[in-house]
């Protein structure tokens, strides 16, 4: 089985369900107040294992019952935690997430997410090494990602880089990666006032844009490629949708599967889950997207 180490954020989303969206000053009633589980590196971590990868979480939660209860989570789904610390007087991180007609509005506090160092990263550097891929999102500190991005230069390792949410990064860690699935709100914080398809042609086969329900577009060397997305009529909650497609995409790479079809398998992931609520709960098993291929 391959070996995927997901570096990021492991979070608890507080979610209301409303109607409209209160303006500056006003108070307006919602309909639903759930909690699930979240961030971003932990949902991609559920949909690499639902996925089938023999997955490794390196991240960092609060010494108290909620980071206990975020690791159960991850270790019932069959994620390896032996690299999440358990950090005293320290919240764990936390999304707030307001969802409005499917769609959704997030304010995140890092929390114990902003304390994965560097120094962290070095500890682990053995274990890292054996990895066949290594997963990067925005939610841990800067710093940190592109000390990550050093080391899998340096040892050839594999790495996504999924930059989200929006932060800008310098150009010569964009190079480094082999894998960068930004949004296009992602995309125009990276590549600011920059064009698409130039951009799409700079980074053949590695830049992969998310277009939301159109689907996903790359450059395959040759041809501008958009993989279109299903149509879905039932979107429950499309939050975990781009962290789902991340996990698939790896695993169609994993599997030798070109770019095409790897966008493919996780734009039918991500439609699956958003067929559900919370960012885990609809993140589907490899069975199940497997059926719809
Ligand atoms: O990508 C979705 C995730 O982003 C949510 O689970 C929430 O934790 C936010 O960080």
């Amino acid at each position: 089985m391959k070996k995927v180490a997901v570096i990021g954020s492991i979070s608890k989303d507080f979610v209301v369900t409303t109607e409209s969206i209160p303006n500056q000053g006003e108070t307006v009633v919602g309909e639903r107040f759930q909690t699930f589980f979240g961030g971003k590196g932990a949902n991609q971590a559920i949909a690499l294992c639902r996925a089938g990868m023999e997955v490794f979480m390196l991240g960092a939660v609060g010494d108290d019952e909620l980071g206990r209860d975020l690791i159960h989570n991850l270790e019932q789904h069959g994620v390896d935690c032996g690299m999440v610390q358990n950090l005293k007087n320290v919240n764990s991180g936390s999304a707030h997430i307001q969802i409005m007609n499917g769609d959704n509005r997030i304010v995140i506090v890092p929390g114990a997410n902003d304390f994965i160092s560097i120094s962290d990263i070095e500890t682990h550097y053995e274990q890292l090494k054996q990895m066949d891929m290594i997963v990067l999102q925005n939610e841990i500190p800067m710093e940190t990602i592109c000390a990550v991005i050093n080391f899998c230069d340096k040892n050839q390792i594999p790495v996504l880089y999924n930059p989200a949410p929006a932060k800008e990064i310098p150009e010569s860690y964009i190079d480094k990666v082999n894998y960068l699935t930004p949004n296009e709100h992602e995309f125009d914080t990276l590549f600011q006032n920059q064009d698409l398809s130039e951009m799409l042609r700079m980074y053949p086969n590695k830049l992969i844009v998310t277009l939301g329900d159109r689907g996903a577009i790359f450059y395959d060397g040759e041809h501008e490629i958009i993989v279109s997305a299903e149509k879905i009529s039932n979107i429950v909650d499309t939050t975990g949708a781009g962290d789902t497609f991340n996990g698939y995409f790896v695993k169609g790479i994993m599997d030798g599967d070109s770019v095409k079809q790897s966008v493919y398998l996780g734009n039918v992931a991500a439609g699956l889950a958003i067929q559900a609520e919370g960012a885990q709960d609809g993140i589907p098993t490899y069975e199940k997207v497997k059926a719809l291929l």
